[in-house]
């Protein structure tokens, strides 16, 4: 079912002291109906070295990126702040705590860790917003869109990533010991 999904494209960021890292996300939407709310819910990797600064402060800048920032779909998502500066050549802006700010998103908002579900692989956020940075309108870069413009050695390079990260985190998923799903095939009308 999800593989009819079409996600938009975020990059978290995280300061902690003079360590700056992001990583692309997918999996973050809003977290309340209530319109002043500022409320979200964002699914992260804890072996993700941005989380490793997002654990220790409690906060980050979520940004929705722009249909014209595709390049950055690769440099915060195919590699690991552990092993090379994502930032470099980047101007970048900061929040007002100080957070670090990428330039000419579609918006971007600091939030502060409010609660959290740990599934083992994944860990489910609960955020408040602390600031928010509203940017002019721009297209919003979606998943699909991105994969179909991207040169075919780094959509296999992606892919890769995925399926080595996948098979990595079968080690961390946690069991609750539900059943494997049932499958039913419905014949087209
Ligand atoms: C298309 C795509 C979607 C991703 N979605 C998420 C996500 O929702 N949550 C997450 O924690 N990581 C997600 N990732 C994985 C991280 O962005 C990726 O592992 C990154 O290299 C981690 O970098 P870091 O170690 O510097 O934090 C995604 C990666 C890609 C390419």
């Amino acid at each position: 079912m999800f593989q009819h999904t079409n996600h938009e494209v975020y990059v978290a960021t995280a300061r902690s002291g003079d360590v700056l890292s992001g990583n692309i996300v997918t999996w973050a939407l809003p977290g309340s109906l209530v319109p002043d709310a500022g409320r979200a819910v964002v699914v992260l990797s804890p072996l993700n070295f941005t989380h490793t600064l997002i654990r220790e402060t409690g906060r980050f800048v979520l940004h929705l990126l722009a249909a014209d920032q595709l390049d950055w779909l690769v440099r915060f998502g195919l590699s690991s702040g552990r092993d090379v500066d994502k930032f470099a050549g980047i101007p970048l802006g900061q929040t007002r705590s100080g957070l670090p700010v990428l330039p000419g998103t579609c918006g971007w908002v600091e939030m502060r860790i409010v609660d959290r579900l740990d599934s083992g692989d994944r860990i489910v956020y609960l955020c408040d917003a602390l600031e928010i940075g509203e940017e002019p309108a721009r297209p919003v870069l979606h998943l699909k869109d991105a994969f179909a413009r991207l040169p075919a050695e780094v959509v296999a390079a992606l892919q890769e990533k995925k399926a080595r990260d996948g098979d990595r985190d079968r080690a961390w998923l946690k069991d609750f010991g539900t059943p494997k799903p049932l499958r039913t095939i419905i014949d087209p009308p």
